[in-house]
């Protein structure tokens, strides 16, 4: 029980690695407030999560519905030790197709909703005095361009340089920030990304799940499962020395 006693917020926890963090955060002994936009699916998660599990709901383009949220969180749990800043969209078009539309949509939610959400954990931690854990989620999409994906890549590239500068800015109240960069991980998000190389490459639908699974040099895609190791240990005192750092938990596909 790593994380007996300790208070959790995970944005985007109504699915995929969110609701897998909130799963074993619980299991650490933590109690979690899941939030995500969406309503019904994060409160059938949080449900199904039992006593540990508290649902909010909380759209992270908004401040009025961040501020709400959190006030909202931490009226149910009496504190907040741990955010984890998950919630994100995925798009992809060639560069001449990219809409003003998608560009503003993903950097509202993958970037100033991170760095939004960071600000309403530090003021609460700060207040309290007793330090905290923030872990945003970047990706390898974060360390490299992609010529069909670009703004997901510039969202996650963002998230990279704001866990640095929010990392160094929060240390002095004892408040750690670091990132997990994920690969390849399956589940509702790569369906998504799979639907997109099927239309722009002409690919099968499932092909080019297939294709980056395969090209993984530890074998396969991830799973959420595979990231918890690191989500965890990044909330306990025992990672209280690392600070602004970005962590790849990708099988082998990128090396920092
Ligand atoms: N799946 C992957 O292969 C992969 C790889 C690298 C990085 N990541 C990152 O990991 C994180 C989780 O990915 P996932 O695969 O679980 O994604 P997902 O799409 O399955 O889940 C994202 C969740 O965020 C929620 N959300 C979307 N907009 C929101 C908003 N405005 N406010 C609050 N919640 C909102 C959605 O409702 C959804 O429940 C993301 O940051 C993603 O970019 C995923």
């Amino acid at each position: 029980m790593r994380l007996k006693g300790k208070s959790a917020l995970i944005t985007g926890a109504a699915r995929g690695i969110g609701l897998e963090f909130a799963r074993a955060y619980i299991a650490e002994g933590a109690t979690v407030a899941l939030a995500d936009i969406n309503a019904e699916a994060v409160a059938k998660a949080a449900a199904a999560l039992g006593p540990q599990a508290v649902a909010v709901q909380m759209d992270i383009t908004r401040q009025d519905s961040i501020d709400a949220g959190f006030a909202d969180a931490i009226a149910k749990m009496g504190k907040l030790d741990i955010l984890v800043n998950n919630a994100a969209l995925f798009t992809a078009a060639p560069i001449a197709e990219i809409t003003r539309a998608d560009y503003d949509k993903l950097f509202a939610v993958n970037v100033a909703g991170t760095l939004f959400c960071m600000q309403a954990a530090a003021n609460h931690m700060i207040a309290r005095g007793q330090g905290g854990k923030i872990i945003n989620m970047a990706s390898q999409a974060g360390r490299r361009g992609e010529g069909l994906v670009a703004v997901y890549c510039a969202t996650k590239a963002a998230v990279i340089s704001l866990t640095q500068s929010a990392g160094l800015g929060l240390i002095q109240h004892g408040i750690n920030v670091n990132a997990i960069a994920p690969g390849v991980v399956d589940g509702e998000h790569w369906d998504g990304v799979d639907a997109f190389f099927a239309k722009y490459e002409g690919k099968a639908p499932g092909q080019k799940k297939r294709e980056v699974g395969n090209a993984v040099p530890f074998g396969r895609m991830g799973t959420a499962a595979d990231l918890t190791g690191m989500a965890v240990f990044l909330a306990t005192p025992e990672a209280e020395y690392i600070v602004a750092q970005c962590f790849g938990v990708d099988g082998g596909n990128w090396m920092a």
